[in-house]
């Protein structure tokens, strides 16, 4: 299992969704292998559709990319037509999964609770979790973000505490949800407010926690704006779902986070 260091080496994600199949998956991977062979200072993270999984991660074997599912079920096995088990995502070349997407929470019954047993089935596996929280633009408007916020981080910080794993095995992604997939990408400062009110959070649990903890911003983060964000203390990553379909947009992202 990979270990993420104490000094919360920067991390990028490529979320591609419902893009990108085994075909063009394995068209991008390899020239996402080419353009990113030179860095080195941050880790690369891929996340393709399951049916893509096996081949991507073949293409990318041997290479520092890493390969991640878009999410998993918490049980090992059963009966659950259409689920898969994170003991199967190893088996595809995961090292990684996202747990508690947004679009998964709205469309998909993702709850604080069901959020809570991924990471803790991930962690037990050996799977690496980034587990994602954010606010809607209502709450943001109510002025209820740090409580959305504090209390989607709660649930994932007991199902650490649940788990036997060390601490900082998992990633916290704060993906504002109205700055997904709109071009509205949060301000370093409201995005900086938010990753220390978490870290301050996961302080409240274990300061080595909070200290050893990568939070990532998701959310509109383009060539153009992910250097500004990433000069932030508390953000040491980020989660990249459109700039991350295209190789020099997601290499140019890298390239300005190291
Ligand atoms: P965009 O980068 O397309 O806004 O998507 C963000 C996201 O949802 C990544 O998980």
């Amino acid at each position: 299992m990979v270990r993420p260091m104490a000094e919360r080496k920067p991390l990028i994600v490529g979320n591609w969704k419902m893009f990108h199949g085994g075909a063009s998956g394995c068209e991008l991977a390899v020239e996402l292998r080419r353009s990113l062979a030179d860095i080195d200072k941050v880790d690369l993270v891929v996340a393709p559709p399951f049916t893509a999984l096996a081949a991507v991660a073949h293409e990318l074997d041997g290479s520092r990319i890493q390969v991640a599912a878009q999410n998993t079920h918490f049980e090992a096995s059963g009966a659950y037509t259409g689920e898969v088990s994170c003991q199967m995502l190893l088996e595809s070349g995961c090292s990684w999964t996202l747990v508690g997407h947004s679009e998964r929470r709205q469309h998909f019954s993702d709850t604080d609770e069901s959020v809570g047993l991924k990471v803790k089935s991930a962690l037990a596996a050996g799977l690496l979790p980034i587990a994602c929280v954010g606010e809607t633009l209502e709450q943001r408007e109510a002025g209820t973000t740090l409580d959305v916020v504090h209390r989607q981080v709660d649930a994932i910080i007991d199902a650490i505490g649940e788990s036997s794993a060390e601490p900082g095995l998992t990633t916290i992604a704060y993906e504002p949800i109205w700055a997904i997939g709109t071009g509205k990408v949060a301000g370093p400062e409201q995005a900086q407010e938010v990753h220390a009110a978490i870290r301050a959070r996961l302080a409240r649990d274990s300061t080595q926690l909070s200290e050893i903890t990568r939070i990532l911003y998701g959310g509109s983060v383009k060539p153009g704006n992910s250097a500004s964000l990433m000069a932030c203390t508390d953000i040491d990553g980020a989660l990249v779902g459109g700039a991350s379909l295209n190789a020099e947009s997601f290499a140019n992202i890298a390239r300005s986070s190291g």
